[in-house]
This record gives C-alpha cells, structure tokens and sequence, in this order.
C-alpha cells in the first residue's frame, strides 16, 4: 500500500537517516518531517533528499496539540515514524522537565491525535515508537535485555522515555491504537551530534584537545551501526505485528575506554600522526551521577521472526564513521559554531 508517514525529530541522528531511507526507497510514500529544529535538530543532514517530491519538511513542536492536529487533518497520515525526543543522557542531568515535555507530553500528544483521527478506521495504520534499551536499566557483568526484561530507569533521559513506552502500550490496550515499539542500543554513524561519546571524541582528536572519559572508563555499551538501526526499523514498520516490542541491537559490546582506545588508533593511521600520539589525548574525568554500567542487547526475537541483523562490523563501522567526518569538516564546524541553525532560515523561509 501507498503510506503517507509522519517522521518526527526527522532533523535528528538517527531521524535523518530514516527519512533519507525512507524517501529515496518508497518514492511512492509520502514523508512529512516535522522537527522543531532544537540544538539536535539539523536541516543539513538532509541537503540530499530536501528536494525530492515526496519529501516534506515542516518546523514544529510535538506537544503542540493544535499544530499536530492540523498536520493530521492536512496530510491524512496512515503512519508515525516517533523519532524525536530530547536524546542526551548528561543534558536530562541538567534539564529534566526538558524530558518530561518532550519525550512524555510530546509523546502522548501524538498517540492522543493518532487515535481521534485514524478510530474510525484502524486497519493499516501505524503508531511506531522509537525507543531505547536504557529503559531496561543497567546490566552487571552478566546477561541481555530480552523484550521481557523489567523496566528499570535511571536516569531522568531513560526515566522519560519509559513512561513513553508506557503510554504507548496503554493505547494499543485501551484504544487497540496500532503501535510498535522498539527498544535500540547506541547507535554511531554519520550525522552524530558532537555532544555523544564517539563523535565528541572524533573532533577532539582532530582539534588535539582532551578526550574526557567519565569515572575509570568501564562502563560498556553495545554499538550499532546506525543505517543498521534504520534498515532494521524499515523491516519492522513492514513486518512487524502491531502490540510487538523488538530489540534491536549490534552484539558488539566495548568498554568506553577500549572504544576510544580503537578510535584513537585508527585516527591516528588516518591523519598520518605518529602511533600512540591521540591515546595520550585521553583523559579521566568526573563520571556522570547514576552512570549505568552496561548495557547489552539480545535481538534474538528481531533476527528469528523477521530475519533482520546487523550488516557491519564495528572496526569497519567505525572506520566509515571517522571517513564520513574527515570528509565533511564544514558539517562540523558548522554544528561546533552553531552556523546550521542558520540553514533553516536560508533555505525555508524564503519559500
Ligand atoms: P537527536 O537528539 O539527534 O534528535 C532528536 C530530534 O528531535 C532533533 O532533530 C530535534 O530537533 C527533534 N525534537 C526535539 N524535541 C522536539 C519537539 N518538541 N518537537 C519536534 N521535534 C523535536 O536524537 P537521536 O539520537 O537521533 O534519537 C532519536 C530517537 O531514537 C530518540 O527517541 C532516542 O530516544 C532514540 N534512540 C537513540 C539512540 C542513540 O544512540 N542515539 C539509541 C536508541 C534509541
Ligand atoms: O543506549 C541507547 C542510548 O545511547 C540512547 O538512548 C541515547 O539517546 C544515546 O545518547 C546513548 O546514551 P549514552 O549515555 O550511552 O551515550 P553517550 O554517548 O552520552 O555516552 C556513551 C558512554 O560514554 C556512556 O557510558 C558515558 C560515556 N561518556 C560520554 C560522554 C559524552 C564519556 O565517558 N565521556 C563523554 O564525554
């Protein structure tokens, strides 16, 4: 069937790479972005699809009800795409109503309008959540979350989006709103905003400032490609059955200070430094308060059921990833100095 998506936090890392999927592989979908373009949100990562025809980009908020309602009237969705959020561990720290508003009350203002306008008729439609593991809380030495696994929240960020999921599962039980949850590990890849782990550390490597490595640099998380993540929501948006939650995730565990050991290597064959000379960068600062200590996905359901896994090995991922950087320096100056904020007015106002 012909879809007309609602991707939301399209400007976003992983958003950005879902609607360039989506755009180029189903020009007969159409796809309407609508960001409201916060720090996170970039209209650069998107230069290659912003004229395609069945591509739409809209600025605004997710809980504004009035605004999302008119979206809904205006293009008649059959599916959401649910990217956006507020999606930095250390800012929620800081910040938590941030989290509460976006990621819960935006959240809810999008179920609550996909269910007044699609209740008449729910056949082929899609309420699809973007979510995280850190739902599941932290892992010790041993173990996976499984689509079993009790929620356990630790952080304002991982807090935020539980109650997220939460809301989602109580309109499919309500309302029998069709909705598909997944729950992702870190992704890494192109367009990643320099505030995470590995791109924070891909530019201070080149600018030979310190890489900060929270606490010992123990903690272990479980990186995925992020065009793996995306293809893997593409298949589950297709196949996967409505009221299902799937993991996603890379089986490809490392500990921070071990990826950034790796980082430094390649960086430093790369940039034709001398070998040693980025590791020397590294430096222990103070960890973050509640750090969890491992993550660590099983995707076993995601693999048997609808026969998606991972494409990429790390050490490759990682080398394209730091290609991507090395090749597109003005993207990061321009979101080190804050110039992509300017894109919009550029580029869409004018119109
Ligand atoms: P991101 O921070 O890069 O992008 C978020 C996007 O949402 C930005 O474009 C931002 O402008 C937009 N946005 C924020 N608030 C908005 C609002 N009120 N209205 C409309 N748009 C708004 O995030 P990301 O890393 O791409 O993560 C996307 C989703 O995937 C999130 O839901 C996150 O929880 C989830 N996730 C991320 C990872 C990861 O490793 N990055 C892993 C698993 C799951
Ligand atoms: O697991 C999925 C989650 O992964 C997503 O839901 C989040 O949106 C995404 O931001 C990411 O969360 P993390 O907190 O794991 O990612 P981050 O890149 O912030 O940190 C990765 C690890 O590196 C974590 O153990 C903290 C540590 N760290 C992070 C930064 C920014 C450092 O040691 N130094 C740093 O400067």
């Amino acid at each position: 069937m012909n879809h007309t998506i609602l991707i939301t936090g399209g400007a976003g890392f992983i958003g950005s790479h879902l609607t360039r999927l989506f755009v180029t592989k189903y020009p007969d979908y159409k796809i309407v972005n609508l960001d409201k373009l916060t720090y996170a949100g970039n209209l650069e990562n998107l230069k290659d699809v912003e004229n395609k025809p069945n591509y739409k980009f809209v600025k605004g908020d997710i809980t504004d009800i009035e605004f999302v309602k008119k979206l809904f009237e205006e293009y008649k969705f059959t599916g959401v795409l649910h990217c956006a959020a507020e999606s930095h561990v250390d800012r929620s720290i800081s910040d938590p109503l941030a989290f509460v508003k976006t990621n819960v009350l935006g959240t809810v203002t999008l179920l609550q309008t996909a269910k007044d306008f699609w209740e008449d008729e729910l056949q082929g439609k899609l309420f699809y959540h973007i979510s995280t593991d850190e739902v599941y809380g932290s892992l010790g030495e041993e173990g996976f979350f499984t689509e079993e696994t009790s929620y356990d929240p630790r952080s304002p960020y991982s807090a935020s989006k539980a109650s997220s999921d939460h809301f989602v599962r109580a309109f499919y039980h309500t309302y029998k709103l069709p909705v598909i949850i997944s729950n992702c590990s870190n992704n890494y890849g192109p367009y990643h905003f320099p505030e995470k782990l590995i791109p924070l550390c891909i530019n201070n490597i080149l600018n030979q400032k310190p890489l900060p490595i929270y606490g010992k640099g123990e903690n272990v998380r479980d990186w995925l490609f992020v065009e793996d993540h995306v293809k893997a929501i593409d298949v589950i948006f297709h196949k996967g059955k409505a009221g299902e939650t799937y993991n996603i995730g890379g089986h490809n565990e490392w500990k921070n200070i071990d990826i950034i050991k790796e980082l430094c290597k390649q960086m430093d064959e790369k940039l034709g430094r001398e070998k040693g000379e980025s590791e020397k960068l590294i430096t222990f600062v103070k960890d973050r308060a509640g750090h969890d200590m491992r993550y660590a996905i099983d995707a076993t359901k995601l693999k048997e059921e609808l026969g998606w896994k991972p494409s990429l090995q790390f050490e490759e991922g990682l080398s394209k990833t730091i290609d991507w950087y090395l090749n597109n320096k003005e993207w990061l100056q321009h979101v080190t100095t804050g110039n992509y904020q300017n894109y919009y007015e550029t580029q869409y106002d004018k119109r």
